[in-house]
């Protein structure tokens, strides 16, 4: 499987890509700083250097040509402001989606955020509340798509080992947090069963094996 991972040097898209490859299929990092490449070859992974605040739809499409599956994994990251939301977790995944339709790419996983099921608190903080604004709306867009989609919602991401122990299910989960690794784990397990198409899944930490928890959704 040829799988092309917009934000390819974060930090989940660099454990997801050295499970891919590890299992033998193609993984392609979208990067927009070049200085990033030699990492991505450590994962094994082909990068591509495209910024995704200024390339076009077409741009994109012709580097999802011979793609089997999109993962968006880029996001504007902290210590960004809300313009970056916009333009990163929403905009851009905006871009991917409309580029996967016009590439004939129909699989595409989304990396959302627990939160992004509610409008923000009243009162809370502004970058926040621009954030889950741009996650909700970056996932309204891709459910209105004709694509093969299924939406990621984690809890607060963790850089611990991964566990391999997950829940995942549709909202509402509990609040809770999450290895990024095991995140990587349930997106590479998602790639795999395309049953769990138009599912939007939360996922914290919890007592299932991720084979399992993502199979009984397909
Ligand atoms: N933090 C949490 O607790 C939490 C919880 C739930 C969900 N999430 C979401 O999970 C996703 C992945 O998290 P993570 O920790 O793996 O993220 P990360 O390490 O911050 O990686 C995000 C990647 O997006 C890239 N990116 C930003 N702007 C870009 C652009 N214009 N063009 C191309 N790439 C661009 C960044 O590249 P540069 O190095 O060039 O900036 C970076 O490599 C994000 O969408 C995040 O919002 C986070």
């Amino acid at each position: 499987m040829r799988v092309v991972i917009a934000g390819g040097h974060g930090k989940i898209a660099l454990l997801l890509e050295r499970l891919l490859t590890g299992r033998g299929d193609q993984a392609i990092g979208l990067i927009r700083n070049p200085a990033q490449v030699a990492d991505m070859r450590q994962a094994d992974a082909e990068a591509l250097v495209c910024d995704l605040e200024a390339a076009s739809a077409d741009d994109v499409a012709v580097l999802l040509s011979g793609a089997d599956a999109v993962v968006f994994a880029a996001g504007a990251g902290p210590g960004s402001g809300a313009a970056r939301k916009d333009s990163v977790d929403r905009a851009a995944s905006v871009l991917m989606a409309e580029a996967a339709e016009r590439a004939g790419v129909r699989r595409f996983v989304q990396v959302s955020a627990m939160g992004a099921g509610q409008p923000p608190r009243a009162g809370s903080d502004e970058v926040w509340a621009a954030y889950i604004t741009a996650k909700a709306a970056a996932e309204a867009d891709l459910r209105a798509r004709d694509l093969d989609w299924t939406i990621v919602r984690p809890g607060g991401l963790t850089d611990a080992p991964a566990t391999g122990q997950i829940r995942l299910a549709p909202p509402p989960v509990p609040r809770g947090t999450v290895p990024r690794a095991d995140v990587a784990a349930v997106i590479a397990a998602l790639l795999d069963h395309p049953g769990t198409r138009h599912r939007t899944l939360e996922l914290v930490s919890g007592d299932s094996p991720v084979a399992a928890a993502v199979q009984s959704f397909s």
